[in-house]
């Protein structure tokens, strides 16, 4: 599967130990940056994961921020991306299971290395439950088209 990742200098460290995880998932990398510790702004970085994985060339993301709330705002801004901060178990396997999230945010300031892994691991192999959970996502498709259409 294929999976972009991009972080901010706060999710950075994080980000790299996930590249890791997720080789050994036998994920397919698309590493969109940061690449240091510098300062730099999380929409940067925000926008061009959810770019990929909004025009569908790209199944899945990964966005770390320092607490994963600047990077999730960005990521709901795009259309087909359903991006869920998760900074523990149960919200990363529910994510999956029941909205289908496409792009997984955490808090490198939040999170150690660990915790972060076994998200990840869960995130990435979780199926989504379907049946009256897609017809709520079919919801969701219709309020975007709608704010698209006529805006707010
Ligand atoms: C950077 O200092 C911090 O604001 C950013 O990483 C993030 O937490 C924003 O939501």
């Amino acid at each position: 599967m294929k999976v972009a990742i991009g972080s901010d200098h706060a999710g950075f460290g994080l980000k790299e130990e996930i590249k890791e995880l997720l080789k050994n998932l036998q994920a397919d990398i698309v590493d969109c940056g940061t690449n240091g510790t510098e300062s730099v702004d999380y929409p940067d970085f925000g926008e061009k994961v959810s770019g990929l994985v909004s025009a569908g060339s790209i199944e899945r993301g990964i966005l770390i921020c320092g607490t994963g709330v600047g990077m999730s705002m960005v990521a709901n801004k795009f259309p087909n991306v359903r991006a869920a901060l998760c900074n523990e178990l149960f919200c990363a396997r529910m994510s999956r299971m029941h909205n289908d999230a496409n792009i997984l945010v955490m808090g490198g300031r939040i999170i150690g290395k660990d915790l972060a892994a076994e998200i990840v691991r869960v995130w990435m192999t979780t199926s989504f439950d379907g049946a009256r959970h897609l017809m709520r996502l079919d919801k969701i498709k219709k309020i975007e088209e709608k704010l698209t259409k006529h805006g707010c």
